[in-house]
């Protein structure tokens, strides 16, 4: 034998021998797994943040589902996507009821770290009035030095578009009913610290290429007036724009240029939750745009110093309520909360 083969059994042996004392030492049962682990350093979360946020989400006035469900005068309802909209993102939802005294609505605004303003058709009486005075809160508390972000979807981000304008006749008419799209970026927008930041690149490319987005509307601004209103101006700031049906340009997404505050013509969380209409995309691209805007809306949201009280918020949760399938109809929700 020559040394080198000999140099190489002992080494050989050596490692054996050092592999397999070692992988003796490393099988554990189960249960001292867990004493092992416990001692595993885990990094603690931020703890600026808070981990179990709330939204709060404004009712809209009755049944969702043309009187099938309910023709109360007083009914209001939620489509219950935008309650698995939040739950997605890893939140709980606590229902805003517009019909409430304004004295409940304000401790349920207590008990939320952020606001969702749902789409819909009612543009005045009540409810324009519940939303204006809620949307002066969502400012109020911010300017107070909490983060309370505010989600203001299609119907929502019209009405905010009005408020803010203080001009309730500002919206023009669009052809943009029932229709997927795309959105188109602002040129040299800055999508930083907006509901796009946290889009992976090749869906941010995807948004601009393909229509999955979900657009139901037949009002909107336009760039040009909202760019020339010197209130929309100063408030709002342009990320995306969308073509309708006869190629009209319209802004589909906005942010607040000094609020945590973002305006969404099309509707996030239809892609992943709502089947009414064979137009809601429901592609891989689809359902990850509705997963990352819900999950920017709850990163907003852990940012608030608000701690509602355990018992309060409990009692108020949407768990309190059962929502009803109404997708047998094959068009509209599928799923509501009605509240009379
Ligand atoms: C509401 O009224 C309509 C029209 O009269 C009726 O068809 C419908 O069944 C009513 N809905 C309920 C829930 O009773």
């Amino acid at each position: 034998m020559s040394s080198h083969f000999v140099l190489y059994l002992f080494l050989i042996t050596i490692f054996h021998c050092f592999f397999f004392s070692n992988s003796h030492l490393k099988i554990l049962l189960p249960t001292q797994l867990r004493r092992i682990s416990s001692s595993v350093n885990c990094p603690a979360p931020d703890s600026s943040l808070y981990y179990q946020p709330v939204i709060g989400i404004l009712s809209h006035p009755g049944d969702g589902a043309s009187g099938r469900l309910s023709n109360a005068t007083d009914a209001s309802y939620l489509a219950a996507s935008y309650v698995k909209f939040v739950e997605a993102g890893g939140a709980r939802v606590v229902p805003l009821i517009y019909t409430e005294p304004w004295e409940i609505l304000l401790k349920k605004l207590e008990l939320v770290n952020g606001v969702l303003f749902t789409g819909g058709v009612a543009n005045d009486g009540l409810y324009f009035e519940i939303v204006g005075r809620i949307f002066k809160k969502v400012l109020e508390k911010n300017d107070a030095g909490d983060y309370f972000p505010l989600y203001a979807t299609c119907l929502g981000f019209e009405l905010i578009t009005m408020i803010v304008s203080e001009d309730n006749d500002i919206l023009e008419d669009f052809a943009a009913e029932n229709q997927a799209s795309s959105l188109q970026f602002v040129e040299n927008v800055n999508i930083k610290e907006s509901v796009f930041q946290r889009f992976p690149p090749d869906l941010l490319k995807k948004l601009s290429t393909d229509c999955i987005v979900m657009q139901n509307h037949q009002y909107g601004i336009s760039p040009v007036k909202l760019l020339g209103n010197q209130k929309l101006s100063s408030f709002f700031e342009i990320l995306t724009t969308s073509n309708d049906q006869d190629d009209k340009v319209y802004v589909s997404t906005v942010r607040s240029r000094n609020y945590p505050v973002t305006g969404f013509q099309w509707h996030p969380e239809k892609n992943a939750f709502e089947w009414g209409s064979p137009s809601i995309p429901h592609t891989e691209d689809a359902i990850r745009t509705t997963q990352y805007a819900a999950n920017y809306l709850v990163s907003e949201a852990r940012k608030s110093l608000n701690r509602p009280v355990a018992q309060e918020l409990l009692d108020n949760l949407i768990y309190n309520y059962r929502p009803t399938y109404c997708g047998y109809a094959g068009k509209g929700f599928d799923e509501v909360y009605i509240f009379e």
